[in-house]
């Protein structure tokens, strides 16, 4: 069991700065999604936490302990990436237990592990087979389970689904939230699919060229987003914006430009008379009014 701290965490690359002062506290037990446009540093940060990158400042805890230049062997971490990254050569089961071959753990021990895990995801029937003898889906379950029978104290994922095809996504996105409802192991997850993020995040942090832009439940990203950049990245389909100037009326505020009229009420924001506003309207917000017309003369349906 163990929570993550970033504390003014940087990661650069000579001069180009990939991850600027970020500071984020992951609690315990907790499913935290990083999310973002690629090239945003969102694998960068994966890779700082899994230590397979140095950061070049800043301090990073992990269940407490300080570990800028521990190695990746001793943080408790285990990571799912991409490309499942499986051993082609070896059987199923030979991959799942790999690493705990390495650590000479016994062969009874690893039998009752690898028994436990894939239980847990559903491959019991294919230990014996080769990966190439499996669909995605079930390659990516076996990457998972390889990083499962570690009994890691945080999980990693790099856009564990992004290789396979919608339904399959939405499939895994659900055994994954199951996994965590089961085992609770602190997970780091990161995608540029907003999906993944509402479906899985206890919380989302949001990334936009190197930089933490906003944190929160995917409920409060998506209802109060901190910039527009942020409302225009989370929701499909997209928020639109309109640029309209606000006007004081007697009764509240009025948006206007060109032919368009809005008025407005309510409170929560500060406006002043001439200013120019940004106005997000998101489609899925909007409601259609309208009546049921039944004169004498309405056509007979
Ligand atoms: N080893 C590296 N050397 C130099 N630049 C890198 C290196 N790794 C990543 N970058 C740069 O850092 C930025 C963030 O990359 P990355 O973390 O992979 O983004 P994401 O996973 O969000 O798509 C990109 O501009 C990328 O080109
Ligand atoms: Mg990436």
């Amino acid at each position: 069991m163990a929570g993550i701290s970033c504390r003014h965490i940087n990661k650069s690359y000579g001069d180009l700065e990939v991850v600027e002062d970020s500071n984020l506290e992951v609690a315990d037990q907790e499913f935290i999604v990083f999310l973002g446009p690629s090239g945003c540093g969102k694998s960068t940060i994966l890779r700082v936490l899994a230590g397979l990158e140095e950061i070049t400042g800043g301090d990073l805890l992990i269940g407490g302990r300080k570990m800028n230049d521990a190695e990746p062997g001793d943080r408790g971490i285990a990571m799912v990436f991409q490309n499942y990254a499986l051993y082609p050569h070896m059987t199923i089961r030979d991959n799942i237990a790999f690493g705990l071959r390495r650590l000479k753990t016994p062969e009874p021990e690893i039998d009752q592990r690898v028994g436990h895990v894939t239980g847990l995801l559903g491959l019991e029937q294919y230990l014996e087979r080769k990966p190439t003898a499996l669909s995605g889906g079930q390659q990516q379950r076996v990457a998972i389970a390889r990083a499962m029978i570690k009994s890691p104290e945080v999980f990693l994922f790099d856009e564990p689904l992004s290789n396979l095809d919608a339904k399959l996504r939405a499939h895994m996105r659900v055994e994954i939230a199951r996994l965590h409802k089961d085992l609770k192991t602190t997970s780091a997850y990161v995608t540029h699919d907003q999906m993944d993020a509402m479906t899985l995040a206890d919380r989302i942090v949001l990334l936009n060229g190197g930089r933490i832009v906003q944190i929160g439940s995917p409920e409060e990203i998506y209802s109060t987003p901190a910039t527009l950049f942020v409302a225009g990245f989370v929701g499909t389909p997209a928020m639109n914006f309109l640029r309209l100037t606000a006007h004081r009326e007697a009764a509240g505020w009025k948006l206007r430009r060109g032919g368009i009229e809005l008025g407005i009420t309510g409170e929560g924001f500060a406006l002043q008379d001439g200013e120019d506003v940004v106005f997000g309207l998101r489609p899925s917000r909007l409601r259609i009014m309208g009546m049921i017309l039944q004169g004498s003369d309405c056509p007979a349906p």
